[in-house]
């Protein structure tokens, strides 16, 4: 029996932790998975929405760190990982994505000697002054066995001096969420409680530090988002963080005006059904570029930079920067349907938690 603890921390773990835990209960003579859920995010709408839309267990164990600062929140979260991993004393801790709670799980498990496998390897952004940046290099850079969405992914990783041995291409396991979820999701009726027809609106999530916490940015970005949908309302599902920012700097009322519409943050199928119908999305999202390109829906990234390249290469991304202008011209651009055919990159195809799960059994081989 391989004995795995499945670390969920933040919203955008949630859909990559839950195929591979499906999986690897459907291999439950091979697998005995745990879910660990540190509580980095705790809300309603951030956390148990997306257990039960994604048809997930309560977590076997959950820490209940909360919200702090980022040396808090981490510290917090090793303290209590520590004694769960002497009682349980795993094979693997599986990590997922780059958010606190990743590095914060990795770190414990590596110093007592259990083996830490990362989903969502190799993905840089170059940007250091992005927190979930210096959680993937470290996280990268202790973990035994480094798992990829994409081929850039790897060559990042070969660059880096990283042993062959340690790296797997298994695809993106997010999409294997996304695939699941997709037909499912059509009996939500968000978009008629909301009143908006499918190809008939925009969405839009921010929730980057640099982005929202950030006066003058925020205020741009909102003022683009403003200017454009005179042309094409935007639905706009808020983040605490974001919320909390709009409110500090006052500008919800100029928001209310306008056809941009905030709702709250919603669950996975909500989500997946909204943004399935929309005509374009603009996010600081990470998840939300590699979504809309298997999707094929036109995805403006409101950064300077992505991790996630491929979505650009390939699929429908374009990455346009917190410039209101540039932002006003690339929508325009895209309204006008000057795009190109999206593509799907490889190995998103919906089995990525089996690869996972291949490679957890068979970590040495493959090479
Ligand atoms: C975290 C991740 C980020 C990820 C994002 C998705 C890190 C460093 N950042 O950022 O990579 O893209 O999650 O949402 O791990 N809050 C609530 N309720 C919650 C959670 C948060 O009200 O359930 C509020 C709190 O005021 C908190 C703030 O949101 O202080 C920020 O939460 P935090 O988990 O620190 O970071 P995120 O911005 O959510």
């Amino acid at each position: 029996m391989i004995k795995t603890l499945l670390i969920a921390g933040a919203r955008p773990n949630f859909m990559k932790v839950a195929p591979i835990y499906a999986e690897m209960k459907r291999r439950g003579d091979k697998f005995a998975p745990m879910i660990v859920h540190t509580g980095q995010h705790y809300d309603a709408a951030m956390s148990d929405a997306f257990f039960s839309d994604l048809g997930m267990p309560e977590p076997d164990i959950n820490l209940g760190v909360g919200s702090a600062s980022h040396a808090q929140q981490t510290a917090k979260i090793m303290t209590l990982f520590e004694p769960i991993v002497e009682a349980e004393k795993p094979d693997w801790v599986v990590v997922v994505g780059d958010v606190n709670s990743t590095i914060a799980c990795a770190l414990v498990a590596v110093k007592m000697g259990v083996k830490v496998a990362h989903v969502e390897a190799g993905l840089r952004s170059g940007d250091r002054s992005m927190p979930e940046e210096i959680n993937r290099i470290l996280t990268d850079s202790i973990s035994d066995l480094l798992l990829t969405p994409s081929p850039d992914a790897d060559d990042t990783l070969r660059r880096e001096g990283v042993a062959e041995s340690k790296i797997r291409f298994v695809g993106n396991v997010m999409i294997d969420s996304l695939l699941d979820h997709l037909k499912v999701s059509e009996r939500s009726n968000i978009r008629e409680t909301l009143g908006v027809v499918a190809g008939e609106y925009a969405v839009t999530t921010l929730h980057r530090p640099s982005n929202v916490d950030d006066r003058a940015t925020l205020e741009g970005i909102i003022g683009a988002l403003i200017e454009i949908s005179n042309q094409l309302p935007i639905i706009f599902p808020v983040h605490p963080r974001t919320r909390q920012k709009l409110a500090d700097f006052g500008l919800e009322d100029r928001i209310a005006e306008s056809n941009v519409r905030l709702i709250e943050p919603l669950g996975y199928l909500d989500f997946l059904r909204l943004y399935s119908g929309a005509k374009l999305v603009l996010t600081d999202s990470g998840g939300l570029q590699e979504e809309t390109t298997v999707l094929g829906i036109p995805c403006l990234t409101l950064r300077e930079n992505t991790e996630r390249p491929i979505t650009i290469e390939m699929g429908s991304n374009v990455l346009v920067g917190v410039d209101p202008k540039k932002i006003l011209s690339e929508a325009d651009a895209s309204l006008d349907g000057r795009e190109r055919e999206p593509q799907i990159p490889p190995l998103w195809d919906g089995k990525t938690a089996g690869r996972i799960c291949d490679a957890l059994e068979n970590p040495l081989h493959g090479h």
